[in-house]
């Protein structure tokens, strides 16, 4: 086989990023787009010793699986992986994908007891999308594939509605007043990327290649006349980078906004972490409120606190010790915990968790603790300290199964797998959450 090749392929399998995998020459050949079960046609566009990848040109025999794609952007915007799949199938396949990670790189074969889900669509809160330009109008949209030219968005059906009208009035209000648009390029103008959150409220942070944003109160007001409350944040970055954000953010019109689950209500600045599906998390987290035992109970990666404070109310003599990195993310915790009266019994900690750990010399006199780390896994020293505590349970959240797999092998010297619960946080994409239950040997 080689680049260039054009072959019919049977697809046997399913592959983590949502693609087809068949196999030629003895070889898995990943091809984005075809579904388990399918003859297709397809170009090689790539090809290695021990892998290679194709373009489907044609489906010669269609799964029962493969659905019309909902979005006219799929396959272009990035944003989804496995729209052509129909959701209950979208389901089995995620499952699966874990199974054969934790068998792979963890060694262990476990059941999974449920893949908690609810809405397919319009459950992201979140976006953050690259202002550029269609002639000499200002558009919001995404980057065209191995390219930066930014394709205009009016519509994402992940989010719904309220996306639609952000995305016309921040681009009719950036025509009417001539804001300019960042050029990568000449590193000049000012427009670089529109970030918001519709939780309780609507939070929009306009970063700029600048200090201050023109006529921004007129954006506020139009703003706040769609969506009623609203917090207007600017966020400079001069820098020559792909990361959005720039190293501050300002309040400049509205108040900070907050997020409420139940009785609680925890203050959300753009810099700290929410899940992006309020409906999924909160399933999400009273599974794993659930599952933490003990008075003494330590969390690592606790973000703005909502979970925290589930697991304060749900354990009234629990001593909690919350770890998190993002100031603004620790401040908000800290005033959650205050409004609820739960000051005296739960400590939030502003530190990296893993010199946090290491702070303690070997000591974690905890009976319990809750992990819920970024997608880059647990760090090795979070993981070596657990594994020598004595901490009777791990409750582990993951959203990434396959720094999952690799963090439950290290642990596993002590630790055995009592449950695997799946979460779909993410629908039409290949990502899936994860909520592991350890229990010492
Ligand atoms: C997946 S989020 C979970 C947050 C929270 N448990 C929740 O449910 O919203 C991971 C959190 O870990 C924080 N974080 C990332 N690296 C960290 C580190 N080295 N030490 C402590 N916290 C960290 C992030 O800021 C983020 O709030």
């Amino acid at each position: 086989m080689k680049k260039g090749d054009i072959l019919t392929l049977d697809v046997i399998d399913m592959g983590i990023n949502g693609e087809g995998i068949a196999k030629s020459d003895g070889i898995p050949v990943f091809l984005p787009y075809a579904v388990d079960g399918e003859k297709v046609k397809a170009k090689i566009v790539h090809c290695k010793k021990d892998m290679a990848f194709g373009e489907v040109l044609e489906i010669v025999n269609s799964s029962p699986h493969r659905v019309k794609p909902f979005c006219i952007h799929f396959k272009k915007c990035g944003g989804c992986d496995v729209q052509h799949l129909e959701y209950p199938y979208q389901l089995e396949v995620k499952k699966q994908n874990v199974l054969k990670t934790l068998k792979k790189i963890a060694g262990i074969s476990v059941d999974i007891q449920n893949v908690f889900h609810l809405n397919e669509w319009a459950y992201r809160n979140k976006l953050s999308l690259p202002f550029g330009k269609k002639g000499d109008r200002v558009v919001v949209g995404f980057y065209g594939k191995s390219s930066h030219d930014v394709v205009p968005l009016k519509y994402c059906p992940l989010h719904g509605e309220w996306l639609k009208s952000l995305i016309k009035i921040v681009c009719d209000y950036a025509n009417e007043f001539k804001i300019s648009v960042y050029d990568e390029k000449t590193k000049k103008g000012l427009l670089r990327h529109l970030v918001a959150r519709m939780i309780d409220s609507l939070s929009v942070t306009v970063v700029i290649n600048g200090k201050s944003l023109p006529k921004a109160e007129v954006l506020y007001e139009r703003l706040k006349a769609q969506f009623g409350e609203v917090a207007l944040y600017i966020s400079e970055n001069t820098k020559n980078t792909n990361v959005i954000m720039g190293d501050t953010v300002s309040l400049i019109f509205g108040k900070e906004q907050k997020q409420s689950l139940g009785a609680f209500s925890a203050a959300v600045s753009p810099l700290s972490f929410l899940q992006v599906n309020l409906e999924v998390m909160q399933m999400l987290y009273d599974k794993a409120a659930e599952s933490i035992e003990g008075d003494r109970v330590l969390e690592l990666y606790s973000g703005v606190g909502l979970l925290t404070a589930q697991i304060a109310s749900r354990l009234p003599s629990a001593k909690i010790t919350a770890v998190e990195i993002v100031p603004s993310a620790t401040r908000g915790a800290d005033n959650l915990m205050r409004d609820l009266g739960f000051s005296d019994r739960v400590k939030n900690v502003c530190a990296d968790a893993g010199k946090f750990v290491e702070a303690q010399k070997g000591k974690l006199p905890f009976d319990c603790t809750l992990l819920d780390p970024p997608r880059k896994g647990c760090d090795r020293a979070v993981l070596e300290e657990v594994k020598n505590s004595g901490i009777k349970k791990i409750v582990y959240i993951s959203c990434n199964p396959a720094t999952l797999a690799r963090d439950i092998k290290i642990l596993s010297d002590s630790y055995t797998v009592e449950s695997v619960n799946l979460f779909d946080m993410f629908p039409q994409t290949c990502h899936i959450e994860t909520l592991a239950v350890l229990y010492i040997k």
